[in-house]
């Protein structure tokens, strides 16, 4: 995500400015610039990479100025490189722009603009809006800000300011976090309190559609056109804890972010009165072809990959196969004609997956790169990449980008059954209905995190754990034996629920626990049989299911309830308690959960 400062002080020096860019270094970046007003005039530094670089790039400038914007850039929109760096200018270079979130409609915006002379300088989406506010000025900047504001959709937070008002910043916000540091005589605009906390504790969260002007007069706020106060808090978190937005560790922040994440993932990429998906250029008349599909990923994505695999068959009706990449880069698998190949990964750098890719790229017809980062090797090699705008995760466990990489999946399978008319639209209507409200749901599902930590507690010194899910569920039920794995140490496995009486049932005491994710779905009976397999040999039963599955929970130990939903968005909501329930056995064992013993975030050997 990336991240903005902003200074109106009379004390800013090169080393503030750097300073406060580092603290926002936690939210994962790839560039870095900053703007200042100096004799009336704007002067840019940017650089690709760390924030070194940058340092680089000023050593011998002297800042003279009191008005600055900085930038820690997480690309959305173009590769990381210098002329993609934040802040961005119009035409003039007497605007200048820092942008966190996404412009939705700004390919339609740039045409627009292009027709009436405009010429951009970089891919981004951030710099149609710097073009944007030059189109609309007339005499007053504010004024030029709120009409652009109108025209722009999407989820926005901006810094702005203007060598033609050298005396102010503005700040606009939308979705995308804003807050104002208050100084004894200087003022911050930041996506986040770190970047100030060590001038002042003293912020002002603005609301959506707030525009705030930051001059000698003060902070004014406008809402809508109305002016509106609101309130200072004071913050009483240090600067770690400020990180983590107040929470103990990433992994729970991250957990906490998925209703935020799922909505930039699917931001623009449908209309659901109209039946439309729109994935940014992915060829439709390509996929009109397609008569196989392939999946390859690792570890969470893998899960994401597989649950895929169901969707796919079942709504698109053609045949895919989802395979561990591990595996997949030394097969020689057979091919048919018209396969597309789909690649998932967070990193985009996964070497195991990047020798997959490789090895079945030559084979098929085209190829699909679902990724978080923004210019990672997969999203170079793959003809088309579909970005799950996740941000930076930093806990080591995928949370938040498994919930990113099944919304990109589930728009994907529904655009190519659309395409191959297997859904009526109707039906497609309903099911991105059912999307746009999964962020409530997730919320939803957040709000029962003490009784979740109260079933951690019960069982966190078991030594095994089993989970069982079918058919689509049953990825989610692999996905909660790695997460419990991967930071709780103990040992756990992930079955598809039929296969217990092949071998699994041998391993059931009074001890070990055993998950199941049972919603009241197609296969809801076959569940109900094998939960009673467990029950019958003395094993201890923890359900997962809808909410309206009260009678369940006379028959079984514990019941984490999730939302009633059509069935195949159960996976979405069921991984969510999965991912809670290990984060808190995991703490309970005094495990750093979000670095936990042996694992990387990215890994890139094989
Ligand atoms: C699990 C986890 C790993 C990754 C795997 C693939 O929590 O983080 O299993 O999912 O290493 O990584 P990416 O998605 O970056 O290819």
């Amino acid at each position: 995500m990336c991240g903005i400062i902003g200074f109106f002080s009379d004390s800013l020096s090169k080393e503030k400015i750097i300073d406060s860019l580092k603290r926002l270094e936690y939210r994962g970046y790839d560039s870095a610039g900053l703007a200042i007003i100096e004799d009336k005039k704007i002067k840019r530094y940017r650089c690709k990479g760390e924030i070194k670089e940058l340092e680089k790039k000023l050593k011998n400038i002297q800042i003279k100025a009191n008005i600055c914007i900085a930038h820690t850039r997480w690309a959305t929109h173009g590769k990381p490189s210098e002329e993609n760096a934040h802040p961005h200018t119009d035409c003039t270079g007497k605007i200048s722009i820092v942008h966190n979130g996404i412009i939705e409609n700004y390919l339609e915006l740039r045409e627009k603009l292009k027709k009436k002379g405009h010429v951009f300088k970089s891919d981004t989406d951030t710099e149609i809006f710097a073009h944007l506010i030059e189109d609309k000025l007339n005499k007053n900047l504010i004024n030029a800000v709120e009409s652009a504001v109108k025209e722009i959709k999407g989820n926005y937070a901006f810094a702005i300011i203007s060598s033609l008002e050298p005396d102010k910043i503005i700040a606009v916000k939308k979705g995308a976090p804003v807050v104002i540091g208050i100084g004894f005589d200087e003022y911050f605009v930041s996506s986040d309190i770190p970047a100030f906390l060590k001038y002042t504790n003293k912020a002002i969260f603005l609301q959506d559609n707030d525009i705030c002007v930051i001059s000698k007069n003060g902070i004014e706020i406008k809402n809508n056109d109305k002016e509106v106060k609101r309130l200072v808090q004071n913050i009483k978190w240090d600067s770690e804890q400020a990180e983590k937005k107040g929470f103990s560790h990433f992994m729970i922040k991250e957990i906490f972010e998925q209703p935020e994440v799922f909505e930039d993932t699917i931001l623009g990429r449908f209309n659901e009165e109209k039946g439309e998906i729109h994935i940014e250029g992915l060829d439709t008349e390509k996929l009109k072809r397609i008569k196989n599909i392939r999946l390859i990923a690792c570890g969470t994505s893998y899960h994401a990959a597989l649950a895929a695999k169901y969707l796919i068959e079942k709504y698109a009706g053609i045949s895919a196969i989802a395979e561990i990449a591990s595996e997949a880069r030394y097969s020689e698998p057979v091919i048919e004609k018209n396969t597309l190949l789909i690649t998932i990964s967070q990193s985009g750098e996964t070497a195991d997956t990047i020798a997959a890719f490789n090895n079945i790229k030559k084979k098929v017809d085209f190829t699909i790169a679902i990724v978080n980062v923004v210019g990672s090797t997969l999203s170079r090699l793959a003809d088309y990449v579909i970005y799950t705008h996740a941000g930076p995760e930093i806990g080591v466990a995928s949370t938040k980008t498994f919930t990113s990489q099944m919304a990109v999946l589930y728009l994907l399978t529904f655009q190519i059954a659309r395409i191959k008319k297997k859904m009526t639209t109707d039906l497609i209507k309903k099911y991105l209905k059912n999307l746009r409200k999964m962020p409530e749901f997730i919320i939803e599902i957040l709000k029962s995190k003490d009784e979740i930590k109260k079933i951690a507690d019960k069982y966190y010194e078991q030594k095994d754990f089993l989970y069982y899910g079918r058919n689509v569920n049953y990825p989610i039920a692999l996905e909660g034996a790695l997460k419990l794995k991967e930071i709780s140490y103990i040992h756990a496995e992930g079955y598809p629920a039929g296969e217990i009486k092949h071998g699994p049932i041998a391993l059931i005491d009074d001890k070990v626990p055993n998950i199941f994710v049972a919603p009241e779905s197609r296969l809801y009976g076959k569940i109900i049989n094998n939960i009673e397999e467990i029950k019958a040999r003395g094993g201890k039963v923890i359900v997962i299911t809808n909410n309206k599955n009260k009678k369940i929970s006379k028959y079984v130990d514990d019941v984490i309830y999730i939302p009633d939903v059509d069935e195949d968005f159960y996976p979405l909501l069921a991984v969510i308690p999965m991912q809670l329930l290990a984060y808190f056995i995991g703490v309970k064992r005094g495990i750093n959960v979000d670095k936990p013993r042996n694992l990387a975030k990215s890994v890139t050997v094989e």
